[in-house]
């Protein structure tokens, strides 16, 4: 969901979304806490440490949340989108499980009393395992959290130092086995390709982290993002840069040993039993993203927040916190559902590659070369090495 956003358009005065879509849609809530302990070397997500926000009270922060939560049922009620309740709801960050229970819990109330939840939805959060403690843990399950998703990053104490990280591992394993006892879903998420992590040591984490026999696996290749502590280090030499062909052998490692354990690809970075917000995003449904810096995407109109906790409150008080909108041509629609749908397994039905213009021979020809894949329905899906350029193919698909 991050990255760069376009300028786009101030938001509408009156606050009413146009509907652009007629298709119906599922509802869904990503939920963003702002907040962190620290700053890992690696991460630009919007996040804040205490001493980077004087001033600014985590204790009292879900009050502004809850207060888009209303303003969103009000959007949507002014601008005759109809009330539909939220199929998954997703609580990301920063550090979600800074929260108190009570803070997600009043969240949660405010949702289901503005919008209503599905009965059975998906609800994730977030957890850094240093945070974490058995009666929280139970607390939250308590108040209608029935998923967790743990940010493992690595099982090896070197790597976790250089991507500064702050959790011993074992922590990791503890507490995924307590969740599981209490009755949460639990995925854990992964980076490859810090650093100096030698194929050894990448091996050993795939083979703790299938131990812990997780529902679910997020695997990401470590982005080095402009402006981070991590970019400085790699550039004045001081970490080695990372290494493409180690990080294509790295991935495929991960594919056999989940795949030997059960655990399915099913999106080029996410294994097992599929997240049904996860999936979501990448059939471009409806969700609202609330707090600082998230966006949403609502019958093809896309708004986003006012990054800074502080202007996102500010905005909140005199009415709306969006920072601008963008409404989404058919073109722009079709395009972005390209992107995001030829991620997952199902792949795209040919009738979305002839409606964008996309050129048979440049289809066959990544057929030929055993990037792209023919699936039943008539549609075309990314293969195992094609997985590793799904965003190249995409663009070669989108420009002449
Ligand atoms: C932004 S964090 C939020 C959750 C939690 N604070 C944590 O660190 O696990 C969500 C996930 O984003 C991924 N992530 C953050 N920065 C990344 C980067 N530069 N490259 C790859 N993955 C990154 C990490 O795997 C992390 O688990
Ligand atoms: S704990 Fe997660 S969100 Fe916070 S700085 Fe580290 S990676 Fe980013």
């Amino acid at each position: 969901m991050a990255g760069p956003l376009p300028l786009g358009i101030p938001w509408p005065q009156d606050s009413i979304l146009v509907p652009q879509s007629e298709e119906s849609s599922s509802f869904h809530a990503y939920v963003h806490i702002p907040f962190c302990e620290v700053r890992c070397g690696y991460c630009d997500f919007n996040t804040y440490t205490a001493s980077e926000l004087p001033g600014a009270t985590r204790e009292s922060f879900h009050e502004s949340l809850i207060r888009e939560i209303e303003f969103s049922s009000k959007v949507l009620a002014q601008s005759a989108i109809p009330k539909r309740p939220f199929s998954s709801l997703f609580f990301g960050g920063g550090t979600p499980s800074l929260f108190e229970v009570d803070q997600i819990q009043a969240i949660l109330v405010a949702l289901e009393r503005e919008h209503g939840i599905e009965r059975g939805a998906e609800v994730t959060l977030e957890a850094n395992p240093e945070t974490l403690s058995r009666e929280y843990l139970q607390g939250l399950f308590d108040a209608g959290v029935n998923r967790l998703s743990m940010g493992a990053q690595s099982f090896d104490p070197v790597v976790l130092s250089t991507l500064e990280r702050k959790h011993d591992p074992a922590k990791v394993m503890e507490f995924v086995a307590v969740a599981k006892e209490i009755g949460f879903r639990t995925s854990i998420d992964l980076i490859f390709g810090a650093p100096g992590e030698s194929m050894e040591s990448w091996a050993n984490t795939l083979l703790v982290a299938t131990s812990l026999q997780t529902e679910h696996i997020s695997c990401y290749s470590l982005i080095v993002e402009d402006g981070t502590k991590l970019a400085k280090q790699i550039s004045r030499g001081e970490l080695a840069e990372v290494d493409e062909d180690l990080n294509a052998e790295k991935y495929e490692m991960a594919t056999k040993v989940f795949s030997d354990v059960g655990l399915d690809w099913y999106e080029v970075s996410n294994w097992g039993v599929p997240s049904t917000h996860n999936l979501a995003y990448w059939r471009s449904q409806d969700w609202w993203g609330f707090g600082p810096g998230a966006h949403s995407h609502i019958s093809g109109n896309r708004f986003w927040n006012r990054k800074h906790p502080s202007a996102y409150a500010t905005a909140l008080e005199a009415g709306s916190p969006a920072q601008g909108m963008e409404v989404l041509d058919n073109r722009t629609r079709l395009e972005e559902r390209l992107l995001l749908e030829m991620r997952i397994k199902g792949g795209v039905p040919r009738s979305l590659l002839n409606e964008l213009l996309v050129s048979p021979k440049k289809i066959s020809e990544r057929i030929g070369s055993g990037d792209l894949v023919l699936l039943p329905g008539d549609r075309v899906g990314l293969s195992e090495k094609g997985r590793l350029v799904a965003d190249g193919i995409v663009l070669e698909f989108l420009t002449d």
